[in-house]
């Protein structure tokens, strides 16, 4: 029986920011797996595209004065060539707002409507009245009804993390205006997950992919299972059939985006999409572990009410964290691809091989600059390079290529054992444990060249001498084809200097048993550069300073309430007398009637006021402010003022001194 073919999807990325390194440990490793699984002979498609609707991309539209369309163009783009800098390269990528989702996402819905899996329900809904509109998801924020923290409409972001119903969030506010929401009822469509509970534990058992993805999802259909509100009042979306009012939620047309981009890469090659999608097949999705859930519980609810064939594997990262932070824009806590990499002229190999080997796929990623460093320069270039480097630099001295002969049988027996490793990893998803076992194999390489020391033996045994080089030729070719996958540019700079002239990639990973065969190779140089102290310190202080600005912006004044508010006593006063006080440039001593009572209030506003003129004015006092001694002299009080020149706040209509402000 043939196997389907494979399907290789990466989770889209959002149209509302440039690409990062939490970004990347979705779309390198799927890079990775897809390039090996070709050269195994596997017939794979890779496809992703960019995730244009939902409010956060509509909001970030308003607040930069353009249109969520011209905003998600501007990100696609970006994302499209970011890829291809970083070596990772798609089938194709689309996008979300393409017509094929459109018609696709309309097309499921009304086959879920069909098979009873939707239902109408009136739910209340948060509502500006001074925006005079609904708010859906991000546009509301509040306090999380599970654990109290500030979060927003569809997500406690700062908290527990879970996932907030419309309605759900508790005192919600309008996020554009401030405004406290109202609640009120409309009518939204749901979809009926509560009902795929027994077909989701069996579908979960036999998921392929990994262990985390499964796991977790089984914990969670175990817990519970509530239905999902699917549509939302934007005008920017798919709209729900039927309805010109209601755009579906980006969480049900971002996946099915995975189908129309198929669709879309099978109309413009001749193929059928529906062998990918339709029954039997080998779909896998490549995700970070922030969004399992809707991978493997709401997304397999759709296509199987649909009608359609569920995933075959969801192999999910655990998330990038930097300097031990939480990934966080708006702290600063970022590594952006283009800015702080790419552009700084950094190899995108290292960058990958570092992504790739940091920690098993599954595992947290703690992003650090000096491990960086220390990661690129430890191994790949004082393991793998050095040994490429030596060997190579021997074979051309010596024999001006490479030596004619047989290789070793040990040699070559080393060469399988390790393809036979790679291979059983990379087909669990271990990419970690694959990249190592083909650095164990340079390190085999670099003792075997170190104690065999060709350099000698050149000046007693020149045929033992060429026996050792053929033999690291051999370990050295073998390494450029596995590590293709990994440092698809560096493996073909590798090959180049191994005599070949064709594409490392158009070989199969196993080919390193076959005899590279006597010829000249050119001049060697090294591979791969050391990242000296210096830049990488460089390079940190970039990051330090973008938190530590992130820090200065985000000490907000806490929010305060009505209650708090009700604290402070404010009154209106008419200063009866003033006086400069000597010795002091910046301090008047003010006689203020807050009704009914003189107060002494010490002010520091003699630069901008003579005395004799603030005789009579009317001014605003806070009351119960606690007493102080100011150069000698009590103050009870407090006159308000604004601003660098301490404009100081009068009542517009005339009052009587003492009235309260509120
Ligand atoms: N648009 C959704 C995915 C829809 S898939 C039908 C989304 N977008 S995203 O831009 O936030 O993330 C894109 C990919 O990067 C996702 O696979 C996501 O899991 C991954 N990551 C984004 N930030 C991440 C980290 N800090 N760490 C690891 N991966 C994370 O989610
Ligand atoms: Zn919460």
């Amino acid at each position: 029986m043939t196997k389907p073919p494979l399907l290789v999807t990466c989770g889209l990325p959002y149209t509302n920011g440039p690409c990062h390194l939490g970004h990347l440990r979705t779309y390198v490793p799927a890079d990775c797996y897809v390039r090996y699984m070709r050269r195994t002979g596997e017939e794979v498609v890779f496809v992703s595209g960019s995730d244009n609707h939902g409010t956060p991309i509509v909001v970030s539209a308003e607040e930069q004065g353009t249109t969520p369309r011209a905003l998600s163009e501007k990100y696609h783009k970006h994302f499209d060539e970011t890829f291809k800098r970083i070596g990772v390269v798609f089938d194709h990528f689309g996008m979300t707002d393409d017509p094929a989702n459109h018609h696709r996402t309309q097309e499921i819905m009304e086959r879920l409507v069909k098979n009873g899996y939707v239902y109408k329900q009136v739910v209340h809904q948060a509502y500006c009245p001074k925006c005079k509109r609904f708010l859906p998801d991000r546009y509301v924020e509040g306090t999380c009804p599970y654990c109290g923290k500030q979060a927003r409409g569809d997500e406690c972001d700062q908290g527990c993390g879970k996932h907030l119903e419309p309605g759900e969030i508790k005192d919600p506010v309008c996020k554009v205006c401030g405004t406290k929401a109202e609640f009120r009822d409309q009518e939204h469509y749901f979809f009926r997950l509560s009902a795929f509970k027994d077909y989701l534990l069996p579908y979960l058992d036999k998921l392929r992919g990994t262990s985390n993805a499964k796991n977790y999802a089984i914990g969670w259909i175990k817990e519970e299972l509530h239905d999902w509100c699917i549509t939302r009042t934007l005008e920017w979306g798919v709209k729900f059939p039927g309805r010109d009012d209601l755009v579906v939620y980006v969480w049900v047309d971002a996946p099915i985006g995975y189908i129309a981009f198929t669709e879309e890469w099978a109309a413009k090659n001749g193929k059928d999409w529906r062998r990918y999608w339709c029954g039997d097949n080998r779909v896998t999705h490549f995700i970070g572990g922030d969004i399992i859930y809707h991978h493997c519980i709401f997304w397999p609810g759709i296509l199987h009410g649909a009608g359609y064939g569920e995933p075959y594997a969801v192999v999910a990262s655990g998330m990038v964290k930097v300097d031990d932070h939480k990934f966080s824009k708006s702290r600063g806590y970022v590594v952006w691809t283009n800015e702080d990499y790419l552009d700084k002229g950094l190899p995108a190999d290292y960058l990958r091989y570092y992504l790739l080997a940091y920690t098993s796929h599954t595992k947290e990623l703690n992003f650090s600059w000096k491990v960086f460093g220390e990661r690129i320069n430890n191994e790949v270039v004082n393991i793998f390079g050095n040994f490429l480097y030596r060997t190579l630099f021997f074979a051309h001295k010596e024999f001006g290529g490479v030596p004619a002969g047989t290789v070793d049988p040990a040699i070559l027996a080393e060469i399988e054992k390790c393809q036979k490793s790679v291979d059983d990893q990379m087909q669990a998803y271990e990419f970690k444990g694959a990249v190592d076992t083909v650095m164990a194999l340079a390190a085999f390489g670099n003792t075997y060249i170190q104690t065999n020391a060709p350099w000698k033996l050149i000046k007693t045994d020149r045929a033992a001498a060429a026996q050792v080089i053929k033999n690291s030729i051999q370990i050295a070719k073998a390494l450029s084809l596995l590590i293709e996958p990994v440092m698809p540019v560096k493996a073909q700079e590798s090959w180049a200097q191994l005599g070949y002239t064709d594409k490392v990639a158009a070989h199969r990973v196993d080919e390193g048993v076959v005899i590279v065969p006597e010829r000249q190779v050119p001049t060697p140089a090294p591979l791969f550069a050391r990242l000296e102290e210096k830049q990488i310190a460089e390079l940190d202080a970039v990051l330090q300073t973008r938190v530590h600005d992130a820090d200065k912006k985000t000490e907000k004044t806490p929010m305060i309430s009505i209650d708090d508010f009700s604290k402070v006593e404010m009154k209106t006063g008419k200063v009866l007398a003033a006086e400069a006080i000597p010795k002091s440039s910046k301090l008047l001593k003010l006689q203020v009637d807050v009704g009914g009572e003189t107060r002494q209030v010490v002010s520091g506003i003699a630069q901008f006021y003579k005395p004799e003129e603030l005789v009579g004015k009317d001014v605003v006092v806070l009351t119960n402010l606690a007493p102080a001694k100011i150069f000698g002299f009590e103050s009870n009080g407090m006159i308000l003022a604004a601003g660098d020149k301490a404009s100081l706040l009068m009542p517009l209509n005339p009052v009587e001194p003492g009235t309260k402000i509120r």
